[in-house]
């Protein structure tokens, strides 16, 4: 425990070191590593439970200040969560009456567990004309390079998954289209080399409204921030 507390704290220093300093990620960072992956690899973490600790309260602040800062700059928003696992971040968001949500993921073993721990099983239409009933609260299995919803949102959220969507100018030029007027980006993600240098390449992008680090006793860390979309509002 010791060991691991010590290599943390050293691959923090270098972290918290490319956090200003691109050049720093830039040489640093693995070369190959975490990135898009398949929809299968997503299940098997699911099914092997690598991810049940993702709903501890030490693994959560980050959810708990993303929430806050989109619901005190927009209340009661609309949301759209890209990567939405089984639905942690929106255990975090509910207290603050979300007038929609919509969370997508590739990973249909984590859409089915988020149903089913929220009680959101697909409501079956009936009747001599039925018609489809759209939820307040829906979980869906989608790719989140390129989702394309039907509807525009106040917030679109991006938790931990800023690493498997491609490149950030195509994936923020996409959801910039399905943006409410005046809608923002959230973002979190774990800190480390690797996704340091994608957040460069949001920040260069889409201007920051809020920005900050989280740090738990037993040494995760997390970038969190709020940005406008890319050009001109
Ligand atoms: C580290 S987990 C984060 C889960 C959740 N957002 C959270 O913060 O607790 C990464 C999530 O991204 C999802 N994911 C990976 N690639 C994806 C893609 N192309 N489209 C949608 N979701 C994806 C995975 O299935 C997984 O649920």
């Amino acid at each position: 425990m010791e060991g691991r507390l010590a290599y943390l704290r050293w691959r923090r220093f270098l972290e918290l070191a490319a956090l200003d300093r691109p050049w720093v990620a830039r040489l640093l960072a693995p070369k190959h590593g975490a990135g898009p992956a398949p929809a299968e690899h997503w299940d098997g973490v699911y099914q092997a439970g690598a991810y049940d600790r993702l709903f501890n309260s030490d693994e959560r602040h980050h959810h708990r200040l993303l929430a806050a800062l989109v619901a005190g700059r927009i209340p009661k928003p609309s949301v759209l969560e890209i990567g939405a696992g089984e639905g942690a971040f929106y255990d975090t968001l509910a207290p603050f009456s979300p007038s929609r949500y919509l969370g997508i993921d590739l990973s249909e073993v984590a859409v089915e567990r988020a149903r089913a721990r929220l009680g959101l099983h697909a409501h079956k239409p009936s009747g001599l004309f039925p018609r489809p009933v759209r939820r307040k609260v829906e979980f869906a299995v989608g790719d989140g390079a390129a989702y394309a919803p039907t509807e525009t949102f106040d917030v679109i959220v991006f938790a931990e998954c800023i690493e498997y969507l491609g490149q950030p100018e195509d994936f923020l030029a996409h959801y910039a289209r399905f943006l409410a007027p005046g809608g923002i980006f959230g973002f979190t993600q774990w800190l480390n080399l690797r996704p340091i240098q994608i957040a460069h390449q949001i920040k260069a992008l889409a201007p920051v409204l809020d920005e900050a680090l989280i740090s738990a006793p037993w040494g995760g860390a997390w970038q969190v921030w709020t940005c406008d979309p890319p050009g001109p509002r």
